[in-house]
Formats: structure tokens, sequence, C-alpha cells
């Protein structure tokens, strides 16, 4: 039996996964018994980024095999446990990474231009001109913190769009063949002169205890005041109080937060937000679009596919 309980493409399941047993409720995340009871004959788990791989629900599916991750990030999935159990856990690494990019693009730019909110007043009869002045994209510094695949992807559409691009990675050799990529030249930059320099600075690196409120109040105070923030990367990289704080007192130019601390953001929680300027929240949906949900959920049905019939 193969349990997905999460959503994914449906044409990718009946071709992908023929012939196999499959139990497919992305209504299962949010009822635990019930994925327990289903994960008792399991022999394949297939998540997204809610299902908790961990702790009871291992302790419910004692014959799983293989975990298929619709996504890449795998902070919630215990990945100690599986190994020590032989589960193999299978990322769509790369599947995504043209959407999370896209999302960048489009928040800066719509950030930077500010003019896109003026819906109703124009249509009230406003004229708003001058109050919706913004900024252009082409010439501006686009600082990338980690410079993995999604970073690259991003850094080839700023440069087409005439951005100068400069990374924080200190994990990648100087000498890497991504620093002059086929897509032009990115700057490697220590993280405090790419805080100092960047118009706009985008996060995506994986969430570690060295990453945790990596951009926090310290390091937007180092940061331009008009710079734009953007966090398609995980929750808690960035202090979602210092970004609201310094937005509200004019500190910092806008923020696009796509993920947060705590998913699905309750609204208590979302309460540090309200009335906050310059910002667009998401709920983490930048890796998520019609073409890459299809391409996530056909390499997924490979992977669990070719590890159940020992391709
Ligand atoms: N919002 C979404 O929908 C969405 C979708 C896909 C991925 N993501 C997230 O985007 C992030 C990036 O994904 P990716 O596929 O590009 O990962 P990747 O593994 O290809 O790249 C991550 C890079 O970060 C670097 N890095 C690690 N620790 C660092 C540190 N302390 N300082 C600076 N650099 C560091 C690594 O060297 C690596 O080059 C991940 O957190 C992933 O979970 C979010």
């Amino acid at each position: 039996m193969i349990v997905i309980s999460e959503f994914m493409d449906e044409d990718a399941i009946r071709r992908g996964l023929d012939g196999f047993d499959v139990l497919y409720d992305p209504t299962l995340v949010d009822r635990p018994d019930d994925l327990a009871a289903a994960l008792a004959t399991a022999e394949a788990l297939i998540v997204r980024n809610r299902t908790q791989v961990r702790g009871a629900l291992l302790d419910a599916a004692p014959q799983l095999k293989v975990v298929g991750r619709l996504g890449v990030g795998l902070d919630n999935i215990d990945m100690e446990a599986c190994k020590a159990r032989g589960i193999a856990v299978y990322p769509a690494s790369g599947a995504n990474d043209v959407s999370v990019a896209e999302y960048v693009i489009a928040t800066a730019l719509l950030l930077l231009r500010g003019a896109y909110g003026a819906t109703a007043a124009v249509a009230a009869g406003e004229w708003p001109r001058n109050a919706l002045v913004g900024r252009e994209i082409a010439g501006k510094r686009m600082g990338l913190v980690g410079y993995g695949s999604i970073a690259r992807e991003t850094a080839r559409r700023a440069i087409a769009l005439g951005m100068e691009v400069a990374a924080f990675d200190p994990y990648l050799p100087a000498d890497h063949a991504a620093w002059s990529g086929p897509w032009g030249k990115v700057t490697a930059l220590a993280l405090d002169d790419l805080l100092a320099t960047s118009d706009v600075l985008s996060l995506h690196v994986p969430l570690t205890a060295e990453t945790r409120h990596m951009i926090g109040t310290e390091a937007l105070a180092r940061m331009k005041p008009d710079a734009i923030v953007i966090n398609a990367a995980r929750g808690g990289i960035v202090d979602e109080a210092a970004i609201a704080a310094a937005l509200t007192a004019g500190r910092l130019g806008g923020a696009a937060l796509d993920v947060f601390e705590d998913e699905p953001l309750k609204a208590e929680r979302g309460g540090v937000f309200a009335g906050v300027p310059n910002l667009v929240l998401t709920p983490h949906i930048a890796g998520v679009t019609m073409e890459s949900n299809i391409r996530v959920s056909w390499v997924t049905v490979d992977n669990v596919r070719k590890h159940l019939r020992g391709e």
C-alpha cells in the first residue's frame, strides 16, 4: 500500500503508480489518527511539507520502506530515525526551483515599484500618481543568502533583468563553476557586506542552528533602509517581529514572506503583521505552481515506484 497524505497531481498517481494499491487522501495530513491507521500496512508514504514524518507516525508504520517528499526541504522528516530503520527518503530536488525563482523576481519587482495596490483608488476617481513613483529593478543589487539550486535560478533571472548579483555561501568553494555560471558573474561576499550593499536580499538557505534568525534586528540595522527582504526558504530564518518592526519604522523598504516559524500561520501570531506597510505574505506557495506540481509529482512517483520495484 502507498499512502499519500497531501495533495499532488492525480494523473501522476494514476499513471506513475499503476498496479499499486494507493490511498490518496490529501486531508489525511489534518487527521493524524486516520493517517496512523492507514499506515499500519503501508510500504510507502508520500508527503509534502506538512506531514511530520517522525515519532508516533513512524511507530504507526512498521512496514514503511520509502518516503517520497513532494518538494525539497526535509525538515518535516526525522532523517536519523528513517536511516536507523532503513527507510529511504527521496526529495524531488530541482523540480520546483523555477517556481520559487519566479516568485522572488515577481515580489522584488512588485515591492520596488510599489504601484500595484492602487486599483480601488483609481476606480474611485482618485489619481494618486505622485504617491506611486516607484523604483526600477535594473541596476539594483540582488543579494542571495545561500547560492544553491534555487538561488542560481534566481540569479539567472535577475541578471537577465539587468541586476548585479552577489551571494553569501561559505560552503560553496571559491572556484565553483556557479560563481561564473553561464548566466553571468555572481560576486561572492561576506554576509555583512551583502547585507550592507543589497537592494533586494533573498534567502535560499536551509533552516539550521546557524541560519535561525539570521535576519533579525541586528542584520536589518546593517541593511539599506529602502532594501527589500524576501524569504521563500524556511520560516525561522528571519525574525518575523523584527521584520514587522523595521517596516513599520520605515527602516526597511519592503518584505515578502512565504514561509513562517509556525505553519500554518495562525491569526494570533499573524497579528504582528497587522497594518504593516509594503509587506507581501503568502501561504508557503512559492514553490507550488501548476507546472511544478506536475514535475514534483512525477519525480516523486518515479522515485517511489523504482524503490519498491527495485528498478
Ligand atoms: N517556499 C517554497 O515553496 C520552497 C520551495 C522549495 C524550496 N524551499 C527552500 O528553499 C531553500 C533553498 O533550497 P535549494 O533547493 O536551493 O537548496 P540547496 O541545497 O540547493 O542550496 C542551499 C545552499 O545554502 C548553502 N548554505 C547552507 N548553510 C548556509 C549558511 N549558514 N550560510 C550561507 N549559505 C548556506 C548551501 O551551501 C547551499 O549552497 C531551502 O530552505 C528549501 O527548503 C522553499
